[in-house]
């Protein structure tokens, strides 16, 4: 039975560029949680998609010589290819040249302006192109936008958005609701920024015309990120509020976003919602940005990392683990080819790696190639100590799991999978199966029965970071492949659920092979 619902979104991605792992970041990271909200047990609905429209896509479309829409219609295609590469499991991809987007985004506006929350008027101010955004005078920095992009003078006829009427509200729901908005440093920058006053927002352009028309003057098209933001409601069947998708998964559980977008997310987008007089999303949690050896990434230093180059070089699963487990969620990280190769090499080759071969392949020597028994044999209390790590029989600690996935502690929870692997390691060598082999045969079964468990459960819970690693994992621990594929249950992480003894097992096939340091550079083994 389903424990219930969760929508879960990335933002939609610019198609004026190739994706980057600041883009594979924002999926992957969105990627686990839903992964792990299915096994968990709950009915799951994962967007992702891009973002077509507007000045930007424009000129980028401009450059290329070609038209908008066939510019669109290729870059969208690398942003769908980065799902499979990456391993993505999003249900939907949604494309805002689509038909059902602009019908959505055309409605919401209908809907705001007829309960006059859009009126007429003409804006002059600065315009950031690269940030699809508007600045004032007092917010630029030596003639630039505060995130460094250029800005040019506006002035045109413009639909506004009564913003600045929604300032209480908005404040009333923040301090109702605290974990709206997440990390707690997102939280209390969003409070003061709309503290400080809100003004009306321009949400129509008439000097270019890549965009989707504002119904009923089509001499206008709507501000991208009105358009953009409505994605998350196309994709669940808006404006039809009766559709079973909607009714299912409105409002959204989590947007997860970058730290540069959440002022679009927590103050314009729920200002929108409470217009259109539609319910708010329950949270937006806004990750931090990537450096690339303490650089920024961009296109002129020419420094961007294509996620396709680290599939290659290091696997999918590995680019997945390092990626999330390297920095704190929502703080920044930088990217360093000898970080992932230390990471790589000690906690996936010397700590889990390691922990499969040397159980595994004891197993296939000593017991036959099948699942050995504990039967018979009580445990110690080094066993008792070892299972408790490994098993997840307290609904208590349950309870802390899903609220450190729920709060997007990836690397807490990676770092908590991890010790229960050194632990495993610890165990081994305290135990020493292959001393017990020569005193009693049935001592060592059991070792390795426990032992076995501790790999079943590691698998178990490295699924939503490394859905086909784990895979191989769980197959090689007795769980038939159809089954391993699937996914296995949180819930299986008790005892009730090991695999029974005299199972037979496959032999064991190395999980993380070593990485050597490009030109004799010594890789860190940790
Ligand atoms: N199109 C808007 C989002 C509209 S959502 C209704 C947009 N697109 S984007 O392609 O520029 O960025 C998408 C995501 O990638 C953002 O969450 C952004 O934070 C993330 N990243 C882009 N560069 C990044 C890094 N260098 N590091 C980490 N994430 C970064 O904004």
């Amino acid at each position: 039975m389903s424990k219930g619902n969760y929508y879960i979104t990335t933002p939609i991605y610019y198609v004026n560029d190739k994706p980057h792992i600041g883009h594979a970041y924002t999926s992957v990271a969105s990627d686990a949680l839903a992964r792990f909200m299915r096994l968990d047990g709950y009915d799951v609905k994962f967007l992702t998609g891009t973002d077509e429209h507007g000045q930007k896509v424009e000129k980028s479309a401009d450059k290329a010589g070609v038209s908008p829409q066939d510019f669109v219609d290729k870059v969208s295609v690398s942003f769908r290819e980065l799902t499979g590469l990456m391993n993505i499991s999003n249900d939907d991809f949604i494309r805002t040249t689509e038909q059902r987007h602009k019908q959505a985004a055309q409605a919401i506006w209908k809907k705001m302006l007829d309960a006059g929350h859009i009126y007429l008027g003409s804006y002059a101010g600065w315009y950031a192109v690269r940030d699809e955004a508007f600045y004032n005078e007092s917010e630029l920095v030596d003639g630039k936008a505060p995130t460094g992009a250029e800005v040019e003078w506006l002035e045109e006829p413009s639909y506004f958005f009564n913003l600045s009427k929604w300032q209480e509200k908005l404040l009333a729901h923040y301090e109702a609701n605290p974990d709206f908005i997440m990390p707690k440093s997102r939280y209390n920058e969003v409070v003061s920024f709309v503290k400080g006053g809100l003004h009306d927002l321009s949400v129509s352009r008439a000097s270019f015309s890549w965009g989707i028309p504002v119904p009923g003057d089509e001499k206008h098209v709507m501000y991208v990120w009105l358009d953009a933001l409505t994605n998350y409601l196309s994709a669940v069947g808006y404006p039809d509020e009766h559709a079973a998708e909607f009714k299912k998964f409105w409002p959204a559980s989590l947007h997860m976003v970058g730290k540069d977008i959440v002022r679009f997310h927590t103050v314009y987008w729920p200002a929108f919602l409470m217009a259109a007089d539609l319910p708010l999303p329950e949270r937006v949690f806004a990750h931090g940005w990537w450096t690339v050896e303490g650089e920024k990434m961009s296109k002129s230093l020419g420094n961007a990392i294509a996620p396709q180059e680290l599939v290659e070089t290091y696997g999918v699963d590995q680019t997945r683990y390092f990626l999330l487990r390297e920095v704190p969620f929502g703080s920044d990280g930088d990217f360093a080819r000898d970080r992932i190769l230390t990471v790589i090499n000690s906690e996936l080759a010397n700590n889990i790696g390691n922990l499969a071969q040397r159980t595994l392949s004891m197993i296939q020597k000593n017991c036959d190639g099948k699942m050995p028994s504990a039967e018979g044999i009580s445990p110690q209390d080094v066993d008792i100590e070892f299972l408790e790590k490994v098993y997840v029989t307290r609904e208590e600690t349950e309870r802390e799991v899903h609220k450190a996935y729920r709060e997007c502690q990836f690397n807490k929870i990676l770092s908590d999978i991890r010790e229960i692997g050194v632990a495993a390691n610890a165990y081994i060598d305290t135990k020493a199966p292959w001393k017990q082999k020569k005193e009693d045969e049935r001592l060592m079964a059991a070792t390795l029965a426990h032992l076995a468990e501790s790999i079943r459960c590691l698998a178990i819970m490295l699924q939503p970071f490394m859905p086909e690693a784990s895979a191989k994992i769980l197959v090689l621990v007795g769980y038939d492949e159809a089954r391993a594929k699937a996914g296995v249950p949180f819930s299986e992480l008790k005892p009730a659920f090991a695999i029974p003894a005299g199972t037979p097992l496959p032999v064991p096939a190395a999980l993380f092979p070593r990485i050597e340091a490009p030109e004799g550079k010594a890789a860190n083994a940790g």
